[in-house]
């Protein structure tokens, strides 16, 4: 599959109050489109007012909030969590309402924490650009992180829906989490698979999981589908950090939009990793250990450990197991009526498997 080069463009569009400003914009479908240009055209209006209220959201009278916020806003990021929160509850029948609110709020958590995992991970680039943290210091982005945070749960307050609020809020709480017992198991050699699925579940999944769940609640979904939902987003999100785990090792670099080689220079425990050591006997074990978390760690390093992981096949067994979330997502919406908005976001699993950005 083609990665999604087409999909970050800035255009001109009418904000709440009538001024013109600038946001991310869907393009138009060819027939050919992959499965997130698809959705991207599907939910293309309410989109719009997405990316409208996430600008309008992010002003401040202090100045350095708006610049530093709107510098990653607009740096791009493929909207996925959103674009899943307006088309779950398009699949309901209801799309626009209480779900713009709900879609916008999602993506200012994910971008809050961004802000926050640069600064924890010591990334330097996010989205094809310095990170924020490079530009403003590692202070500002923590604490417009926080004010992100902030404005997104005052979005969800004003839908008035306590239920969606409630999901949202523990997945807010359960993604902290996930970050802290990552730093916990930071280096530590005797990390199991089973940790690592509970950190990426908590991290990351929990978010794809909220989005598509208050999606559905907004779009008026019985329990079941609600549900259904909620399965669809966890196990979609398991894939999509699987392999962004994968792609951190095996990936490209100007395609990804930050640095490949990072998580071991910085000691991250992920899958590949984690069965290489569980395979290795004690020289390759010794090149694994002599890198992970060793931040000058040269190219050179990192391609020694990639060759002992390309023959324990850790990152095609990696990519398996995101295939087998990949399916676990789909199989999740067998339970509701066919229509083309369940058969797209069937395909939009794919490409959480097929990425290369
Ligand atoms: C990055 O998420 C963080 C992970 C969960 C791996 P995305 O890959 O969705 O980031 P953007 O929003 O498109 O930049
Ligand atoms: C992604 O973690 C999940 C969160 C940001 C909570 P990573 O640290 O793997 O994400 P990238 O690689 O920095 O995007
Ligand atoms: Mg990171
Ligand atoms: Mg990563």
């Amino acid at each position: 599959m083609r990665p999604c080069s087409r999909l970050n463009h800035i255009c001109q569009a009418a904000n709440e109050d009538g001024t013109t400003v600038s946001v991310l914009t869907q393009i138009k479908q060819a027939p050919e489109a992959n499965p997130i240009e698809r959705l991207l055209s599907a939910t293309e209006a309410d989109m719009a007012k997405v990316n409208a209220l996430i600008l309008s959201r992010a002003d401040s009278h202090v100045e350095m909030v708006p610049e530093l916020a709107r510098y990653l806003i607009e740096s791009g990021g493929k909207r996925l969590r959103p674009m899943l929160t307006v088309a779950a509850a398009q699949l309901f029948g209801k799309g626009s309402g209480s779900a713009i609110n709900f879609a916008a709020a999602v993506e200012f958590m994910h971008n809050a924490t961004l802000l926050h995992d640069d600064v924890v991970d010591e990334s330097d680039m996010r989205r094809g650009k310095p990170a924020a943290r490079m530009v403003w210091g590692n202070k500002a982005s923590i604490l417009v992180g926080d004010f992100l945070l902030g404005q997104a749960f005052m979005m969800m307050v004003e839908t008035g829906d306590i239920g969606a609020l409630g999901v949202l809020s523990a997945a807010s709480a359960v993604m902290a989490e996930g970050e802290v017992f990552q730093l916990a198991k930071t280096g530590d050699l005797a990390t199991t698979p089973e940790d690592y699925a509970e950190v990426i579940r908590a991290k990351t999944a929990v978010l794809f999981e909220a989005a598509c769940e208050v999606g559905a609640m907004s779009g008026g979904a019985d329990e079941a589908g609600r549900q259904a939902l909620a399965r669809y987003g966890l196990e979609l999100g398991n894939a999509f950090q699987l392999v962004d785990d994968v792609l951190d090792y095996g990936g490209e670099s100007g395609a990804l939009g930050k640095n490949t080689g990072d998580d071991l220079r910085e000691g991250k425990m992920t899958l590949p990793v984690i069965l290489a050591l569980g395979e290795s006997n004690a020289q390759e074990r010794e090149i694994i250990a002599g890198s992970l978390g060793d931040a000058n760690a040269t190219a050179e390093q990192v391609a020694a450990v990639v060759a002992i992981m390309e023959r324990y096949q850790t990152l095609a067994r990696t990519t398996d197991q995101a295939h087998g979330h990949a399916r676990a997502a789909k199989a999740a919406l067998d339970v509701l009526p066919p229509s083309e908005m369940r058969t797209l976001l069937g395909d939009v699993v794919e490409f959480s498997v097929a990425r290369a950005s």
